[in-house]
C-alpha cells in the first residue's frame, strides 16, 4: 500500500502532536514534531545567551546557525523520538517556560525556516510520515497526501497546556500560560514568511469536545476513505 505523507497544521495546544502520535503508531509511520525543531533552536539560543536588551539576538543566532545539528532518535523506553541537539537529547528542555517564551520570535527568521524546511523534507522524502506543525500543509509539504488543520477553543488550549507543564513547574499559572498562547498565536498568524494559515485543500478538525480516541477515530476515517482513492 502507498505510504502516505500526512500534514497537520494548526494553533499552539491544539493537539495536533498527540493526533499525530496516535496515528503514526496506529500506521506504523514516522512522527515528526517540527515545533519541536523551532524550539530547539530556541534551546540553543538560551543555552549560548544569545541576548540583546532581553530580546534574543537574531542576529548572532543567524551567524551560528551551520553550528546547529538537529536529529531524532528513536526512545524505546517512550515509545517516541527524542531531539538531539549537536548529539545530547534536550526533549525535556525544550518544553520548558522558557523556551515558549521566545520560540516564536525565533521561528520568523527566514534563515531559521530555510534550514528547518530543508531538513524536515528531507526526513519526509520517502513518504509515511506524519508531521505537524503550522506550515506543513502549505510550505513543507504542499503535495501531502492528506492535511488536517486542527483547532480548539482557546480556553481549553490554555487549559490542557497549564495541566501538563504545571506538573514540570509549579510556579506556572494558567494566565501566563494564556497570554503566552495569544503572544504565539497572534506571531505565528502574522508574520510575513509562512505564516500559519489553513491550506485550501486541508480537512478541519475541531477538537474543542472530542476525546483523543474521537479525534483518532474522526482522522483513520477519513485517511482510509483517501487510501481506497489513491
Ligand atoms: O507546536 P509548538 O508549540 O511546539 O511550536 C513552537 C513554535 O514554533 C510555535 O510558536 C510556532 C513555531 N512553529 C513554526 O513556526 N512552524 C512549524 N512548522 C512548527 C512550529
Amino acid at each position: 500500500m502507498k505510504k502516505l505523507t500526512i500534514a497537520i497544521d494548526g494553533f499552539s495546544s491544539c493537539g495536533k502532536s498527540t493526533l499525530a502520535k496516535d496515528l503514526a503508531k496506529e500506521l506504523n509511520y514516522i512522527f515528526v514534531d517540527s515545533g519541536a525543531m523551532y524550539r530547539g533552536i530556541a534551546y540553543f539560543v538560551l543555552q549560548n545567551n544569545l541576548f540583546t536588551n532581553g530580546e534574543p539576538d537574531t542576529v548572532s543566532l543567524i551567524k551560528r546557525l551551520d553550528e546547529i545539528t538537529l536529529t531524532f532518535e528513536y526512545n524505546p523506553e517512550k515509545f517516541e523520538s527524542d531531539l538531539l541537539l549537536n548529539g545530547i537529547t534536550i526533549s525535556n528542555e525544550i518544553r520548558k517556560h522558557e523556551v515558549a517564551a521566545i520560540v516564536s520570535k525565533i521561528a520568523v527568521l527566514k534563515e531559521v525556516r530555510s534550514k528547518l524546511v530543508k531538513t524536515q523534507q528531507k526526513l519526509g522524502e520517502f513518504g509515511g510520515i506524519i508531521m505537524d506543525g503550522r506550515d506543513i500543509g502549505t510550505v513543507v509539504f504542499p503535495f501531502a497526501d492528506i492535511k488536517f488543520f486542527v483547532t480548539a477553543d482557546p480556553t481549553i488550549r490554555a487549559e490542557r497546556r497549564y495541566k501538563e507543564l504545571v506538573l514540570k513547574d509549579s510556579t506556572i499559572t494558567l494566565a501566563a500560560i494564556k497570554a503566552n498562547l495569544e503572544e504565539r498565536d497572534f506571531i505565528d498568524t502574522t508574520r510575513e514568511i509562512s505564516p500559519l494559515k489553513k491550506a485550501d485543500d486541508a480537512i478541519e478538525l475541531d477538537n474543542s469536545n472530542l476525546s483523543r480516541e474521537a479525534q483518532l477515530a474522526f482522522a483513520l476515517k477519513l485517511i482510509n476513505e483517501r487510501t481506497i482513492d489513491v
